[in-house]
């Protein structure tokens, strides 16, 4: 097998959960993304090199057992045998640790980009699991919503990650996506910590809640409706465990709310918070500076911008 030496890629942001998908759904931003770029290098038992610039860089692990691409990589070369060594050259435009899914565009791009340049003919299915096997450094468990979304672009149900089953819906046109990402240093490991938070039981009343909504969602995304989208990202199990988490969560929610956002939540695992926004009725900017504010009473800057639902990772240049 003859591979192509090098491949250049962009891969989105991603917030998960979306309220009431925990661990489900994942949306992919049209901003911001990763460039990332693989190398083909002489096999000289070097193995993976990882090198990175751009947004919080020198917070990231170069050592690929530490990072979600180095993780990705190394497995699939093991799995396919493919004898190589690999530069991976990461350019960060997303923020990592905040909730945005920063490790899994990564872990995307690689898993994509390792299949086009060795011609492996993964499905889009497999390309998700081998991404997902990144999660597992940054997050401690295995889990999918942010690279399906990553890979796949728009809205993504994980129907079931073994066996992995995915439905993609497109995100209606008048969708606008506002993020406030607060300037917090967030904990070493930050995705697993906010996991022990969570409740071990769950009442049959949040339950039924927390469905009523995750139901009425997908068929916001399915009939095109941001309203019902916004009005059911609504979570009684795990954003009430995490709300303590981001500072000033009540305040950026009510002000979002107030500014016109149809719903509001925690992004991913937070401590970001993502609403989202009709531009037929409302001004998305508007909303992102009623959030800034919001985290500005808790104590915090926060960087607020408007985006919508956008692409999954392609290829730049090979
Ligand atoms: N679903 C995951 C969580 C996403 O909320 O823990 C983490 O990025």
């Amino acid at each position: 097998m003859q591979p192509l030496s090098q491949v250049t890629l962009k891969a989105p942001a991603t917030s998960a959960n979306l309220g009431p998908g925990f661990d489900v759904f994942g949306l992919a931003l049209d901003y911001p993304t990763d460039q990332v770029t693989l190398t083909v290098a002489p096999n000289r038992k070097r193995g993976v090199w990882i090198k990175i610039s751009g947004v919080q860089a020198e917070t990231i692990s170069t050592k690929p057992e530490r990072n979600t691409a180095g993780v990705v990589a190394n497995y699939m070369i093991k799995e396919f045998s493919l004898n190589t060594d690999l530069i991976i050259k990461i350019k960060k435009g997303i923020w990592p640790s905040k909730g945005l899914g920063s490790s899994a565009a990564s872990a995307a791009a690689v898993a994509y980009g390792i299949n086009h340049l060795f011609k492996l003919r993964l499905t889009t299915e497999q390309i998700i699991q081998f991404a997902a096997k990144g999660e597992v450094a940054s997050a401690g468990t295995e889990h999918a919503d942010n690279v399906s979304a990553a890979v796949c672009g728009d809205f993504v149900i994980l129907k079931s990650l073994q066996p992995l089953e995915i439905v993609n819906l497109k995100a209606p046109p008048d969708m606008e996506v506002c993020a406030a990402v607060p300037h917090m240093v967030t904990p070493r490991h930050k995705t697993a910590k906010a996991r022990l938070v969570l409740p071990r039981m769950v009442t049959i009343r949040k339950l039924t809640q927390n469905v009523g909504n995750a139901a009425s969602l997908v068929s916001g995304f399915a009939r095109g409706d941001v309203d019902l989208i916004g009005r059911s990202m609504v979570d009684e199990v795990v954003e009430p465990a995490r709300a303590k988490l981001v500072p000033g969560y009540h305040q950026v929610r009510e002000n979002a709310l107030k500014a016109g956002a149809c719903g509001v939540t925690i992004s991913g695992a937070g401590p970001t918070m993502l609403a989202v926004v009709n531009k037929r009725s409302s001004d998305a900017a508007k909303v992102a500076e009623a959030m800034k504010e919001g985290f500005k009473g808790a104590g915090f800057e926060a960087t607020a911008f408007v985006t919508r639902p956008g692409r999954g990772v392609r290829l730049l240049e090979s």
